[in-house]
């Protein structure tokens, strides 16, 4: 989604931005702009697309030395991604760009078109710029133009702004929407996330809500809650593989292995937890978005079945208004690998003021939902650069469920035996995200006879429910094609009615947990003449097609085993369907509106 980078210094200032833009590439967005002040001159350049255009449009702009700079990709929410609705937005003398949404634009935009104002964009974000100018004729200097522009937004919002009239300066403002700024010896940088900051800064503080301020080369000491901040850039080579997706889902094994890393000793586990952590938890609400609430539901099944503990789950933004009964003696746990989805963040806050205990489960540490949980276990899945999740599932989905040992385990609700065995299968599940070619080569022939059918259903039972829905979930993010996931035994209540031989079903058969149900389900698709593609530990003769998984044990081996598969097949059709894969049309990767 809409990213923001901005930058006081001496270095070429075009180039700061754009880099730092390249940073955030990875999160979804449709236009993008720059504006650099610098010897009195503000100058602003934006395109639609991608960040080439970009730089092709300013190649030749030059701005040297001491400057400030902001720079923005917009995801379209207010106007469609045109040039003119790119940020950043600019008036007579300053320029602005902002995350979030501006909730009574319309009525300061009226307000000042009745007062002469003319608008070129139809953003919510252009009313701050004018609505600045005219402040700045009014007011007795320029933090007081700023803040009463600020107080008269209503929304969300990471605000940045630059001015003639403060010309070594940026402005900046903060509620709803990450924020941050650092710094190193004689640089500030401002960001909407860490990802652009990692080695180029020493110091950094994450703004809080309510924060409106100015910064200048020597005022980053005034701000309190200054951390240090250490890292190299990571990597973000894609290592020989073809997109960031693919290496994802290969770096699995490797990033479990972090996942567990002190968590799962020989007969129990443990987490980085108080010991008090399970006191008056009876019950556990779980809240999360897309991909997460897909972990979340799988879940589910985990906490009851195995360690015995009633659990719900919910769609944070149906959770938000829905007005929920929130018991005192439920965990609130929210699941979100960037930490920053807007829905699951308000979620997390409700639960918060109902005084639940709240616990976060996210990939990005001091993100603002691992800020605002009161307790937060981190997933250790590294960034992930592809749109469509991959690793931080199954991550999610290995943490929650060393989660529910660790919760049965201190209650005592399952035996040393059950625990041990749970542990077993634990360590083999990480064999099972290993990608075997032989699996993956199938997978590449496979794809080619799954392109031009009228939809796709991937079915399962139990948590392979889940996980039908995760994998119909990455298919129609990146292929653009019509699948949904559903329950098996759901089919006849509906479903079955679009069966027929263009319908691509893919039934998720694994051997350890209810087989014969879902062969009997798979069984009333092939009447109906639906294509089926099975996956399995062994052959059967339900399948027009069948991906055999190796042989394991135990459910939650097959259950990562399947998964894998999923995640490659949604892969190899995108790639034939020639569509860009890890940045897959209209979405972003961190989803900061509702
Ligand atoms: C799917 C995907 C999204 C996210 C969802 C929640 O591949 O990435 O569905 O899972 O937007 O995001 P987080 O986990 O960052 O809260």
């Amino acid at each position: 989604m809409c990213g923001i980078v901005g930058y006081i210094g001496n270095k070429e200032k075009k180039e700061v931005m754009l880099s730092g833009l390249r940073e955030l590439e990875y999160r979804g967005y449709d236009s993008a702009g720059i504006s650099v002040l610098s010897s009195d001159v503000l100058s602003t350049f934006k395109t639609t697309g991608k960040l080439i255009n970009l730089e092709n449009k300013c190649k030749d702009f030059k701005s040297s030395g001491f400057g400030v700079a902001i720079g923005h990709t917009r995801w379209a929410t207010h106007g469609k991604a045109t040039e003119i609705n790119a940020h950043p937005h600019f008036g007579e003398t300053s320029s602005v760009v902002h995350n979030g949404i501006i909730e009574n634009f319309l009525e300061i935009k009226t307000k000042l078109e009745s007062e002469g104002k003319i608008f070129l964009s139809q953003t919510d974000t252009e009313v701050i710029i004018h609505l600045f100018e005219e402040n700045l004729n009014i007011c007795s200097n320029y933090l007081e133009a700023f803040k009463n522009t600020i107080n008269s937004l209503i929304g969300s919002y990471a605000i940045l702004l630059i001015t003639k009239s403060a010309p070594d300066k940026i402005f900046y403002a903060k509620n709803g929407s990450p924020l941050l700024v650092g710094a190193s010896k004689d640089e500030i940088y401002f960001a909407s996330s860490s990802t652009p900051l990692i080695g180029l800064i020493d110091r950094v503080c994450y703004l809080e809500d309510g924060d409106i301020g100015v910064m200048d080369i020597d005022s980053f000491n005034d701000l309190t809650n200054i951390q240090p901040m250490s890292g190299e850039k990571m990597s973000s080579q894609k290592d020989g593989y073809r997109y960031f997706m693919e290496k994802e889902i290969y770096e699995q094994h490797k990033i479990l292995q972090d996942t567990i890393r002190g968590r799962i000793l020989d007969n129990n586990v443990n987490l980085e937890l108080p010991d008090d952590f399970v006191n008056g938890v009876n019950r556990i609400l779980i809240c999360a978005c897309g991909t997460s609430y897909n972990a979340g539901l799988s879940a589910k099944y985990l906490f009851e079945r195995e360690a015995k503990i009633k659990t719900d789950v919910v769609i944070a933004s149906e959770f938000r208004y829905a007005e929920p009964i929130m018991e005192k003696d439920s965990l609130f746990i929210v699941i979100s690998q960037s930490g920053e989805t807007a829905d699951t963040l308000e979620a997390l806050k409700l639960a918060n003021k109902n005084n639940l205990k709240t616990l976060a489960i996210c990939n990005v540490d001091n993100s603002s939902i691992v800020r605002e949980a009161k307790y937060s276990l981190l997933t250790r899945a590294g960034i992930e650069k592809g749109v469509a999740s991959t690793k931080a599932f199954s991550s999610q989905v290995m943490l929650l469920w060393i989660l529910g040992i660790y919760i049965s385990q201190r209650k005592n609700l399952i035996s040393k035996t059950q625990i041990k065995a749970q542990i077993a299968s634990i360590k083999s599940s990480l064999e099972a995200v290993k990608v075997n070619s032989y699996i993956h080569d199938k997978l590449k022939k496979l794809s080619k006879r799954y392109l031009h059918g009228h939809g796709f259903f991937f079915i399962g039972r139990d948590i392979f429910y889940p996980l039908a829905l995760e994998g119909a979930l990455k298919l129609k993010e990146i292929s653009y094609l019509h699948a949904e996931g559903y329950p098996g035994g759901e089919m006849k209540h509906g479903p079955i009615a679009l069966a027929d031989s263009e319908l691509f079903c893919v039934s998720l058969m694994p051997k350890h947990l209810l087989y014969d149900k879902i062969k009997n389900n798979t069984q009333e698709l092939s009447a109906r003449d639906a294509t089926i593609c099975i996956v399995a530990q062994e052959y059967n003769d339900v399948a027009d097609d069948i991906v055999l998984i190796d042989k394991f044990d135990s459910y939650m081996e097959e259950f990562f085993a399947m998964m894998i598969v999923l995640q490659l097949l949604a892969l190899e059709i995108a790639i034939r369907l020639g569509n860009d894969v890890d940045m897959p049309r209209n979405l972003a990767k961190s989803v900061t509106v509702e």
